[in-house]
C-alpha cells in the first residue's frame, strides 16, 4: 500500500509499504481524511521535540473500518480516532487521566500515523461516526484539545474568557468557551485571524496585541474586572508571560499552548490574585464525546475550519506551503477516496 513517509526534516516521500495485518485488540482502518496540524508542520520543519525519523505523520483522522476482531465496530463503519496510546497502568491512567499518561505514545508522532491507505489501531481508541461526515470526523481531535482546556478551566455561564492565539487550537477553544456560556475575547497579533474570529465564529471581542493597549481594552470589556479565565493557545513564551497580568483576582490561567522555555511571573502579583495555573494536555474521551455531540447539534461548523483540501497524491507538493501564514491556512485537509 502507499504511504507518505517523512524521511527526514523537509522531505516527504511516497513509499510502498506492507499493509498491516489484523492483531488482537486492533482494528484495521482505511483512511478517508487527514487533518494537518501544527505538530505535523513542526515535524516536517524539524522543530518538533521528541521526534524521530522516518515517521508517517497524521493523527487527525476519519476512516472506515476494514477488519476488526471486536463486535463494537463493523466493516464499513465510519470512525474517528483518539490518537493517544496510553499505558493503562501508570498513575495518570489509574486516575482516569490517560490523556497525560507517563508513557504516552501519540499515533502519528511517537508511532506511525495515518498518512497511508491503511492503519492498524487499538480498537479501544476508535469512536463511531454518529452520523458525522468524514470532514467533521477529522476535525474532532483538534477541537477536543480546546474542549479539554475549557473543561480544565471550569468555565461558567457569563464569565469572560480570554483566549490568546487564534490558530486552529485557539479557535476550537473559543467555540467551547462559548458553548460553556463564556463571553469570549480573542487576542492575537494577526489581524487576518482576528477578523476570522469575528466573521466566522462570531466572537464579540477581538484585541490585536500589536496595535491595541491590551490591558485597557480588557478593562473596558470586563467593566474593570479583567477576565476570570485566561487561556494560552499561542505557545509563545512572551504571550504566556504577559498573560499573567490579564487575570482577574481569583482567575484561572490554562496553558493549552506549549513552548520549550521556563515561564516566569511575579509572585506577589500571582499571590494577590490567588490565581490558579494549569496545563492542559491532549483530551479525554469525555472531550471527544462532547465535540461529536456539539457537531451533531450544529454548535460547531466544520466548514469554518477547512481552508485547504488536497488529494493524498498531491500532499508532498503542497505541504511546505501550509507553513506560510500568508496562505491563510487554518486547517488543511487531505482527502483519500
Ligand atoms: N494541549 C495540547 O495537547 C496541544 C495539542 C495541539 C497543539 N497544542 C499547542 O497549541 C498551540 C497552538 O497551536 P495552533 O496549531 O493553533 O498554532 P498556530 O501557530 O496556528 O496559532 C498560534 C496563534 O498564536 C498567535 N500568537 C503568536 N504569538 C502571539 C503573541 N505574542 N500574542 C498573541 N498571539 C500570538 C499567532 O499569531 C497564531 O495565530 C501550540 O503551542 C501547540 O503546540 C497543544
Ligand atoms: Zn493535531
Ligand atoms: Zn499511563
Amino acid at each position: 500500500m502507499k504511504a507518505l513517509v517523512c524521511t527526514h526534516p523537509g522531505q516527504l516521500t511516497y513509499n510502498d509499504i506492507a499493509a498491516p495485518k489484523l492483531k488482537a485488540g486492533h482494528t484495521i482502518i482505511r483512511i478517508k481524511r487527514i487533518g494537518i496540524c501544527g505538530t505535523d508542520l513542526h515535524a516536517f520543519e524539524g522543530t518538533q521535540p521528541y521526534f524521530s525519523y522516518p515517521r508517517i505523520l497524521g493523527h487527525e483522522l476519519a476512516a472506515e473500518v476494514v477488519s476488526t476482531d471486536s463486535d463494537t465496530h463493523q466493516p464499513g463503519d465510519l470512525v474517528t480516532l483518539m490518537p493517544y496510546i496510553n499505558c493503562g497502568t501508570c498513575i495518570a491512567c489509574r486516575s482516569g487521566k490517560g490523556n497525560c499518561c507517563t508513557n504516552m505514545q501519540v499515533i502519528g508522532v511517537h508511532v506511525d500515523g495515518g498518512m497511508a491507505e491503511l492503519l492498524s489501531v487499538p480498537t479501544r481508541l476508535l469512536l463511531p461516526a454518529n452520523g458525522l461526515s468524514v470532514d467533521e470526523l477529522a476535525l474532532v481531535e483538534p477541537l477536543a484539545i480546546g474542549a479539554h482546556g475549557i473543561r480544565r478551566a471550569g468555565v461558567e455561564q457569563g464569565e469572560f474568557v480570554l483566549v490568546i492565539g487564534a490558530g486552529p487550537i485557539g479557535l476550537g477553544t473559543m467555540e467551547f468557551a462559548r458553548i460553556a456560556g463564556g463571553q469570549v475575547i480573542a487576542l492575537d497579533i494577526n489581524q487576518q485571524r482576528l477578523d476570522f474570529c469575528k466573521d466566522k465564529l462570531k466572537v464579540e471581542y477581538t484585541i490585536n496585541a500589536l496595535t491595541d493597549d491590551v490591558t485597557e481594552r480588557l478593562k473596558d470589556i470586563t467593566n474593570g474586572d479583567m477576565p476570570t479565565v485566561v487561556i494560552d493557545a499561542t505557545g509563545s513564551l512572551k504571550a504566556i508571560n504577559n498573560a499573567f497580568q490579564y487575570m482577574a483576582h481569583g482567575a484561572r490561567f490554562v496553558l493549552i499552548g506549549l513552548q520549550k522555555g521556563d515561564i516566569s511571573f511575579n509572585h506577589p502579583e500571582f499571590h494577590k490574585r490567588e490565581a490558579t495555573l494549569m496545563s492542559s494536555r491532549n483530551a479525554t474521551q469525555q472531550d471527544f464525546d462532547q465535540v461529536i455531540t456539539s457537531m451533531k447539534n450544529k454548535l460547531v461548523d466544520p466548514a469554518n475550519y477547512i481552508t485547504h483540501t488536497v488529494k493524498f497524491d498531491k500532499v508532498a507538493d503542497n505541504f511546505a506551503s501550509w507553513l506560510k501564514p500568508e496562505t491563510g491556512v487554518i486547517k488543511a485537509m487531505i482527502e483519500l477516496d
